[in-house]
């Protein structure tokens, strides 16, 4: 059920992500995306040989995961950040592990050698720390009130995997 994303997918990406930006904190987006800016992601990220992964229900994608370089600089090649979202009926039911556990071996193939996450809302976000502690990142870093989402001032919580 996992496999690599296809250009085909975007719309269904956009669809799963959008909930998640117009309700949820995880994300410091404001704005859902839409189909043509997430094809555009996927190709660029897909275009720098970096893995997108999707959880292909058959006729529904219920999650994704991507790694992407963690910022451009060129001496930052071997670190990258993840990204990783499930449709939200379908959460708790192992696909973010599974999703989070084939990206480890996805993005050392594309050549990084440490994974960072960036936790949106990271003292809220117990189901993220929960996932990515439980596959063994540690905490790297905890930065306070530098988001502003439904009136309140979020947090970010920095975890951090060698691959
Ligand atoms: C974070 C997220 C991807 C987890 O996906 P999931 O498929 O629900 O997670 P899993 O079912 O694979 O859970 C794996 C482990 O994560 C932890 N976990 C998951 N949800 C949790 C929750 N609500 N509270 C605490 N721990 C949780 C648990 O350790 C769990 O293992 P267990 O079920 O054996 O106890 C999902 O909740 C999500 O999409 N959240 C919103 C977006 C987000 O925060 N993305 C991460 C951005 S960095």
């Amino acid at each position: 059920m996992i496999r690599f994303a296809l250009p085909a997918d975007a719309a269904a990406i956009s669809d799963l992500y959008a909930p998640h930006v117009l309700t949820g904190t995880a994300s410091f987006e404001t704005e859902a995306p839409d189909t043509a800016e997430m094809a555009a992601r996927l190709a660029r990220v897909q275009g720098k040989g970096w893995p997108w992964l999707v959880w292909d229900a058959g006729d529904i994608l219920l999650g994704y995961a991507y790694a992407a370089q963690f910022r451009d600089r060129a001496a930052y090649r071997a670190t990258c950040e993840n990204s990783i979202y499930v449709a939200a009926p379908a959460a708790r039911q192992g696909i973010g592990r599974a999703l989070l556990t084939a990206l480890f071996d996805a993005a050392r193939a594309a050549g990084f050698r440490e994974m960072i996450a960036v936790i949106g809302d990271g003292g809220g976000n117990h189901a993220s720390v929960g996932l990515h502690g439980s596959c063994g990142f540690v905490q790297a870093g905890h930065l306070t009130n530098v988001g502003q989402k439904f009136g309140r001032r979020l947090d970010i919580i920095y975890m951090q995997r060698s691959l």
